[in-house]
């Protein structure tokens, strides 16, 4: 099974080479805990060192202040590979026809399908799913996010979806069926330690990966996300 590396220090080997080609994965955790941070980074590491092309659609964050805050990680090199979208742009893409369109799935799913005519990509970024069903008048949800999901599979594009969850959840998407649908779900943590907050990320699910359960200790080193391990830890 062809893999799509996450390029976060140590876990790659630890997801026998990374998430497989073509899934959906959910990324998810409370405010501030490094979601779409995490998010960039894979399609950015793809974008700079593998040579994938992604589309990162950014729907509460403008693109400038994305970059920004990504220039911060580090992150700079501009990519052909990497294309940023914000609602504004995505405004401007649809034209008068979708523009006024309240659903955004049905607005995302037309600006992505048109995109695909004419482009090829590697991953997708929906950064986050939230604001997808935000102005949506849904009737029903778990079978819009259903046949969104599905509709996400079969452009055969590795997909990464960020949920947003708040203190005490314990589901990690709005509607409870996005976990059942996405084949992996890769969830981020804060821990309380004494007056110290930590941060840590686990792999709650990952379909066709013999993964570890375990929550790891997460850090941003210079570029890159790195995690430690329990070996590590024991030292
Ligand atoms: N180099 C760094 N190392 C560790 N943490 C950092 C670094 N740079 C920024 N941060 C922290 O990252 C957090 C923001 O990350 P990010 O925006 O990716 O999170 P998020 O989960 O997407 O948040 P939101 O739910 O608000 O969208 C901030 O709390 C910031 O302090
Ligand atoms: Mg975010």
């Amino acid at each position: 099974m062809e893999r799509i590396k996450t390029y976060v220090e140590r876990l790659d080997k630890r997801l026998e080479g990374g998430i497989p080609k073509g899934t959906i994965s959910l990324i998810c955790g409370v405010a501030g805990c490094m979601k779409s941070s995490l998010t960039y980074s894979i399609l950015y590491k793809n974008a700079v060192e593998s040579n994938l092309k992604g589309l990162y659609i950014t729907l509460e964050q403008e693109v400038q202040g994305l970059k920004k805050q990504m220039e911060t990680l580090g992150l700079t090199e501009e990519s052909e590979k990497l294309t940023i979208v914000d609602q504004k742009g995505i405004d401007k893409a649809v034209g008068v026809d979708m523009r006024f369109e309240h659903n955004s799935i049905k607005k995302v799913k037309y600006y992505v399908e048109d995109l695909l005519k004419r482009e090829e990509y590697d991953l997708i970024a929906i950064d986050p799913l939230n604001a997808l069903y935000s102005l949506t008048t849904i009737k029903n949800p778990r079978s819009e996010v259903h046949l969104f999901f599905d509709w996400l599979r079969e452009t055969g594009i590795t997909s990464f979806l960020i949920s947003e969850m708040y203190q005490g959840d314990n589901r990690f998407g709005k509607y409870g069926v996005e976990e059942f649908l996405a084949d992996a779900i890769i969830h981020l943590e804060f821990k309380r330690e004494r007056n110290i907050l930590e941060r840590y990320l686990g792999i709650v699910k990952m379909r066709y990966t013999n993964h570890h359960l375990q929550y790891f200790p997460l850090f941003y080193n210079k570029d890159r996300f790195i995690i430690y391990t329990k070996e590590e830890l024991e030292l």
